[in-house]
């Protein structure tokens, strides 16, 4: 059985004291409304991982970073290694995120990169794809995605391919409040799967989770996650409020 996760992607929001009572209050949350099967993990910003990890690790959840450096150490003025984040006890990164992809240049080559240190470093990479909208528009969705999962992903062996949760956020619905709808969004996992069936068959394929992310919230998630091949969730915007992120949390049938 795959695993049902729900990762919430904080972004570059919350002042100290903001995030610590924002981690406070998703551990309330779950401790009322509890999280059944679904692993919860919360990806907040790099400065905040010491104080968000240790209060997840009292509260039976996890956190992860949004993003690691391309390279392995060295004279990278600003930049925050695989290492580093594991050593601090980070079990998972977003990579490839749509923003990353728009705002900082980061291609195919730079993602696989990451996705291999992180692999390396025993951080389970988050990975993101997803088509813009005029992409969808001309009908090259699929093509973009089967692009971007080739590049990123198939170099691995089926043992480190396993280790990796995939999110598909089609762009046009991040941060937009449209989403796509279920049958898009079922559609788009199918067709995910079906490559990785592809290439490592079907014993690997069907271990391994596949995200939805875009404008999912407390109200549309029950519905998106029922589809077959929808197994949770990345949120944005609602998992800067608790009680909407455990709601999503809970929305499985
Ligand atoms: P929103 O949920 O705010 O649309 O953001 C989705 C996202 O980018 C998660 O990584």
């Amino acid at each position: 059985m795959r695993k049902r996760i729900v990762a919430g992607n904080w972004k570059m929001n919350k002042d100290f004291q903001d995030a610590e009572d924002l981690m406070f209050e998703i551990a309330d949350e779950l401790a009322d409304k509890g999280s059944g099967e679904t692993e919860v993990i919360v990806c907040t910003p790099y400065v905040y991982l010491e104080m968000s990890s240790d209060i997840a690790a009292e509260n039976g959840f996890m956190v992860g970073a949004q993003n690691l450096s391309q390279w392995e150490s060295g004279a990278y003025t600003g930049e925050i290694s695989a290492s580093m984040i594991h050593s601090m006890g980070i079990s998972h990164c977003i990579l490839g995120h749509s923003e990353r992809r728009s705002y900082f240049g980061e291609n195919d080559k730079i993602i696989s990169a990451k996705v291999d240190l992180a692999l390396k470093n025993n951080i389970i990479p988050i990975y993101c794809c997803g088509e813009v909208l005029a992409e969808r528009q001309a009908e090259k969705h699929f093509d973009i995605v089967r692009t971007q999962i080739t590049e990123a992903l198939f170099h691995l062996g089926k043992e480190a391919v396993s280790e990796v949760i995939i999110a598909y956020e089609p762009v046009w619905a991040i941060g937009t409040g449209v989403t796509a709808t279920s049958a898009q969004a079922q559609e788009m996992h199918a067709f995910i799967r079906s490559l990785l069936t592809e290439k490592y068959g079907s014993d690997v394929s069907e271990e391994i989770s596949i995200l939805y992310g875009g404008s999912c919230n407390a109200k549309n998630a029950a519905e998106l996650f029922a589809n077959p091949d929808v197994d949770g969730g990345l949120i944005g915007g609602a998992s800067l409020i608790a009680a909407d992120f455990v709601t999503i949390v809970n929305s499985f049938r």
